[in-house]
């Protein structure tokens, strides 16, 4: 196999709305010494991708400064995190076995080589990524999932929002039996929250709204809760003997509503803030009870493992809500934006 040397690509040249995403032809990269390259047959959207388009995150000490998650963005940039395709080229170094395998790409760049290595950067923001036809990426970075039964679709679906889940499940060490609580559970991390937990042994108990709460039942909760109501006075009748993870993208309001409902010990893992970064709490509520909250950022080398292994058995499923063309970027992102799905969004290059 072999790559020709031009390719489609949709890059941003800075930050702004949808209109920055241009559709570009673009020399196909060379992987580098350790690195293969990759035909990408789908890639999955996230809210970084908006984010960091927009230049939405905000710099320490200045929350309003336009930049990138771990600062400024080098431009031109290709997006996408969430790569699922082929190995049609190998660098020097890398076994040429790997050519024809169906792989999934680790997105995380991390600060050291160990398997518990924190990610500090991420394809698609710190280096290009899958809004392409082809991606090049770090060897020990791709998982061979060729015979996993899920689409190529379903597995782009997983790094991000999946990656993200089973570090939130694994950092508030989630045992089988215990009850989990999920927020913003519709959501493309909450689903995979459900999924996960649920797969665990756990029983799951989860807050979303409106039209979206049959969507998540049918993924796997046990109980559900609608956040337009009593979130509290819910959640104490779904859960009556307590909450023992709470796997929590929400934060705001729900942190101080919530702690009073964990049982001893329990953890409460935080890995968003769709619902308000200030947070207030009774602190005698962590202290005498043992209780812990836990920052979560995406996973660790051994959890993207973990997950792996999860998608070869076909143990989640995930759910795809929309598939666009590459050319459609603008679109996708647009409809994304909305938040109107359950699921994920995909692109085909
Ligand atoms: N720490 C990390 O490594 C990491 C990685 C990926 C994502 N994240 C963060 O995790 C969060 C979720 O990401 P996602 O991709 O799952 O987002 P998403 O697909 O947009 O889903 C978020 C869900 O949260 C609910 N929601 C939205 N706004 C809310 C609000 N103001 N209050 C309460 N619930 C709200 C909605 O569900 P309902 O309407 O059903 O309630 C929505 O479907 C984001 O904040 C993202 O930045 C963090």
């Amino acid at each position: 196999m072999s790559a020709p040397q031009f390719m489609r690509a949709v890059r941003i040249t800075g930050h702004g709305g949808p209109e920055v995403l241009e559709a570009a032809e673009v020399a196909v990269p060379a992987p580098r010494a350790g690195e293969v390259l990759v035909q990408v047959s789908a890639v999955a959207l996230n809210n970084t991708d908006l984010w960091t388009r927009e230049g939405a995150y905000g710099r320490p000490g200045d929350p309003e400064a336009r930049s990138g998650w771990r600062g400024p963005v080098d431009f031109p940039r290709i997006q996408g995190a969430d790569v699922a395709g082929r190995v049609v080229d190998v660098g020097t170094g890398v076994e040429s076995g790997l050519v024809g395998r169906r792989v999934v790409v680790d997105p995380a760049i991390y600060d050291s080589e160990g398997p518990d290595a924190n990610p500090v950067g991420l394809m698609g923001s710190e280096r290009d990524g899958g809004y392409a036809e082809y991606v090049t990426a770090p060897v020990e970075r791709v998982h061979d999932v060729t015979r996993s039964p899920l689409t190529d679709d379903q597995l782009a679906a997983l790094p991000t929002a999946y990656g993200t889940a089973l570090g939130m499940i694994e950092r508030g060490r989630l045992r089988k039996g215990e009850t989990a609580l999920v927020s913003g559970a519709s959501g493309g991390v909450g689903l995979a929250l459900v999924q996960i937990a649920r797969a665990r042994g756990a029983r799951v108990v989860a807050i979303s709204s409106g039209s979206k709460l049959d969507a998540v039942r049918e993924a796997g909760a046990h109980g559900v809760v609608d956040r337009a109501g009593d979130v509290a006075g819910q959640l104490r009748t779904a859960a009556p003997e307590g909450i023992d993870v709470a796997l929590d993208v929400v934060a705001g309001e729900l942190v101080g509503e919530g702690l009073p409902l964990l049982r001893e010990g329990g953890r409460w893992v935080i890995a968003g803030a769709l619902g308000g970064y200030g947070v207030t709490f009774d602190v005698r509520r962590l202290y005498l009870h043992n209780a812990q909250v836990i920052g979560s950022a995406m996973h660790t080398p051994t959890h993207f493992g973990l997950l792996m292994d999860l998608a070869r058995r076909a143990e989640v499923q995930p759910v795809v809500a929309a598939a666009f063309p590459l050319e459609q970027a603008a679109r996708a992102q647009v409809e994304l934006s909305r938040r109107g799905h359950v699921g994920k969004i995909v692109m085909h290059p």
